[in-house]
């Protein structure tokens, strides 16, 4: 069984089929917990709805960089009043992007509401699922600052060297990886992977994006995870059995609300 530990199904994408994916296809395809992560505040509320509606859905809330322009602290107080819900298992994705916004007042908005749900999720005792692009740097420093014995997370669609992935493992957090890693242009990812021990590496989608080979470009499911899997057992010479067995105990160990297999 894989656990998807990054999925955004509330997209509008899976308008068609959704129902039927989360109902029976997915399970039907060996995908047994999924993580329905908000990235805007309405995805915030979506995901919690997939997660009340879906036995192995859970939520994961909390707004991406690039959302943050109409956040305000009441969708915050809303994001904190959910948090205690079974069904919510982290607070994400959050973090900084710098690749879209080059401009300082830019991105120092993006660190305060960064550091706001940092706080938040040390509040509510919740893991974090970070993303971050162009920023490496900055989101290592904050997450050093951040980071204690119980505050762990998640380094989503990992894209750094794997140098800055040691540090993160030091730390105790992990590494998400994803369709990116079949890709040809992938070496950085393929040299993370081989370095990161596999007890800290997390298998994810980002779906409906960043679709594996041999579907790349087209809209992808948490179905396609058996094919970066696949591809994570040849670069660690282990079986792919293997692979999902550790990352789903690696999932539930990160996100230790979802408790049951
Ligand atoms: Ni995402």
């Amino acid at each position: 069984m894989i656990f998807e530990t990054h999925a955004h199904y509330d997209d509008e994408k899976f308008d068609e089929d959704r129902v039927e994916l989360l109902s029976h296809l997915l399970k039907e395809n060996n995908i047994g917990k999924i993580i329905n992560v908000g990235a805007s505040f309405r995805g915030c509320k979506e995901s919690l709805k997939l997660a009340e509606s879906y036995d192995n859905v859970y939520a994961s809330l909390g707004i991406h960089p690039e959302e943050i322009e109409d956040f305000s602290e009441e969708n915050l107080q809303w994001i904190k009043a959910n948090a205690s819900n079974p069904k919510v298992v982290a607070i994400g994705e959050i973090g900084l992007d710098y690749y879209w916004i080059k401009d300082e007042e830019g991105r120092k908005k993006q660190r305060i509401w960064f550091k706001k749900q940092l706080e938040l999720a040390k509040e509510v005792k919740l893991p974090v699922i970070i993303h971050s692009r162009d920023a490496a740097e900055d989101t290592l420093n904050t997450i050093v600052e951040y980071n204690t014995e119980d505050n762990k997370g998640i380094i989503h669609c990992y894209s750094y060297s794997k140098e800055i992935a040691l540090e993160y493992v030091k730390m105790g957090w992990f590494i998400g990886v994803g369709g990116v890693v079949t890709f040809k242009n992938a070496k950085k990812l393929v040299e993370t992977v081989q370095a990161v021990p596999i007890e800290n590496i997390v298998l994810e989608t980002d779906c409906p994006y960043m679709a594996p080979v041999p579907h790349r470009g087209e809209r992808n499911t948490s179905i396609y995870l058996k094919y970066v899997a696949e591809k994570i057992a040849e670069l660690k010479n282990i079986s792919i059995e293997d692979v999902e067995r550790i990352t789903y105990e690696n999932a539930l160990r990160i996100y230790s609300k979802v408790k049951e297999r």
